[in-house]
């Protein structure tokens, strides 16, 4: 028997106004045509799944270094306002060029910044080029001085498996390793989008990643593909996945697992970025394919983003708690697009993983860390809306906002506040964990029979039933 955390994740949530724009810093696999042939970008896919306007600003062949040297971070530094965000991926084009001289675009080999490297130019004079580390952390330091919040996301992964089982998607390199090393030079946040990627590949199997890419290219991805790589960037950003939201926050899924016994945590939150595409009636098929009878699966879906799990295309959910109420879109490419409302794609997620003799249990979105007074401020419609759904469903329900209210409140915001380094939503550790009890305390307060997997630990989270 599990326990799934089957969580559907929202970006930069809570920090986010429409107002707000998110830029794209990257390469041919980020970029509008991609790399031409009818491949495409993932960064076109992005605003599909994310509810404020998404400026791709990549460009093919670029690398860390000839983005900088060629002032495209200039450019983007200088369009984005205090506010924005800024996403910055680079790799595959930052390698030295095998016919030995300078080609522009390779960095000095090495992580941190003060990495340099002498390299000769096609002209024949020898430059001083520097690390990956060095050009990125520059554009963190101005977008930051701008106000702007700027996010480092590792490369996506090439269309290489391992030769030998288990078979996978082959391991990310030295430029997996220093997107993360940035993050840590400076404390943004990080997405292992390689990552995240690599999950969705290796769960759909390779026959099937195959068709995201044509014969001769196993780089740059068909729209099919573009379409997973975009959906597995929204995974990435997590207020529940171990690594949370970078400087040191964590998220609390991996936190429940000390406080039960008797049953395996999947923590979906990261198992979860296998998960593909669903279809377009709303079930979230490569999620239901691995819970078996008897599984629990926790679904807890925070606010307006439309459910990652639940959507194939479209912005947002249409408004309200109808289960027939729906809305004709227009997408970015002109499509028009049917959307429902959050209820509507809830209620199918349920009756999908209770056809397959799972027992799901609805949890309410978390709070962000801000404050009315003493207390934490009121829940967004989102919250009503889970509990009418597990109402109607008749699941287990546990309002894990009013419970993390709870502890925070009786805590008080000095306590808090410094478990929120960045936002209002990524905690460090000592935060997620509270986090993760809150839920233990709202499940033993509840119905589920889950609570019969809390041990003693789990008994003794404070707090009463509210
Ligand atoms: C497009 O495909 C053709 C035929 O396979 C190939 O010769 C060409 O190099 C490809 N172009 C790009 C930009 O990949
Ligand atoms: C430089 O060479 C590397 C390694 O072959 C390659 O990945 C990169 O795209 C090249 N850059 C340019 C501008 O040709
Ligand atoms: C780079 O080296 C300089 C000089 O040694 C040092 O002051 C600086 O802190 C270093 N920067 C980083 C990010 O390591
Ligand atoms: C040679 O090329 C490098 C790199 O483009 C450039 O910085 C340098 O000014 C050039 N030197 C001469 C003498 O043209
Ligand atoms: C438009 O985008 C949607 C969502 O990605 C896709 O399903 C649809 O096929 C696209 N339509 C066209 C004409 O490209
Ligand atoms: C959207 O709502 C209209 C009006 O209630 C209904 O006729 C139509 O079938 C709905 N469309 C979908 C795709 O559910
Ligand atoms: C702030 O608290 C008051 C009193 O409890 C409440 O009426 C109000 O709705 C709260 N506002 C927000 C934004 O939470
Ligand atoms: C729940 O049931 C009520 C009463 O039948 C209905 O009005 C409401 O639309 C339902 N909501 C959902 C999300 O199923
Ligand atoms: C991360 O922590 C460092 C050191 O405490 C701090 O300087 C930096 O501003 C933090 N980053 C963010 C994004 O808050």
């Amino acid at each position: 028997m599990k326990l799934l955390l089957s969580l559907c994740l929202a970006a930069f949530k809570g920090i986010r106004t429409s107002a707000q724009t998110l830029y794209l810093a990257g390469d041919s696999t980020m970029a509008l045509g991609g790399g031409g042939n009818g491949t495409q970008g993932w960064g076109v896919y992005l605003p599909n799944y994310l509810d404020m306007p998404v400026v791709n600003n990549a460009v093919a062949g670029t690398s860390a270094r000839s983005y900088s040297d060629l002032g495209y971070f200039a450019t983007l530094i200088d369009q984005a306002k205090a506010g924005d965000y800024a996403v910055i991926e680079f790799g595959h084009n930052d390698v030295a060029s095998e016919t030995g001289v300078d080609n522009g675009t390779q960095d000095a080999v090495g992580e941190g910044y003060n990495v340099t490297e002498l390299v000769t130019a096609t002209n024949g004079s020898t430059i001083l080029i520097h690390s990956f580390a060095y050009y990125i952390e520059n554009a963190v330091s101005a977008l930051e001085a701008k106000g702007v919040t700027p996010i480092v996301s590792s490369l996506t992964p090439d269309n290489i498996w391992t030769t030998m089982a288990p078979i996978q998607i082959a391991a990310g390199g030295r430029f997996v390793t220093y997107a993360q090393g940035v993050s840590q030079d400076t404390g943004i946040v990080f997405i292992d989008h390689f990552d995240y990627v690599a999950q969705a590949y290796d769960a759909l199997g390779e026959t099937t990643v195959d068709t995201f890419y044509s014969s001769n290219d196993h780089l740059h991805t068909l729209p099919a593909g573009a379409t997973v790589v975009a959906e597995a960037f929204v995974r990435g950003d997590s207020t529940m996945a171990p690594g949370g939201g970078g400087n040191g926050t964590d998220g609390w899924g991996q936190y429940v697992s000390q406080y039960l016994s008797g049953i395996t945590v999947v923590n979906d939150a990261i198992a979860g970025r296998s998960a593909r595409s669903f279809t377009e009636e709303g079930s979230f098929t490569a999620m239901i394919n691995t819970v078996k009878a008897g599984d629990f699966v926790v679904i807890e879906v925070s606010d307006n983003f439309r459910p990652m799990c639940c959507l194939e295309s479209g912005s947002h959910d249409a408004y309200g708690d109808s289960l027939t109420y729906n809305e004709t879109i227009t997408l970015a490419n002109g499509t028009l697009d049917v959307i429902h409302t959050f209820n509507y794609y809830m209620t199918n997620a349920v009756n999908s993983f209770k056809t397959k003799g799972a027992i799901p249990i609805i949890s309410a979105q978390t709070p962000d860390d801000i404050w009315n007074g003493t207390l934490i401020t009121d829940p967004p419609r989102f919250v009503p809306y889970a509990a009418e759904v597990a109402g109607n469903t008749s699941v287990a329900y546990v309002n894990h906002y009013a419970y993390v209210a709870q502890a925070y409140e009786a805590l008080g915001e000095a306590t808090v506040d410094p478990w929120y380094p960045i936002d209002h939503t990524h905690t460090l550790p000592a935060g997620a964990n509270v986090v993760a009890e809150a839920f233990i305390r709202g499940l033993l307060c509840g119905t589920s029979p889950l609570k019969a997997h809390v041990n003693a630990a789990g008994k003794a989270v404070s707090n009463a039933c509210l």
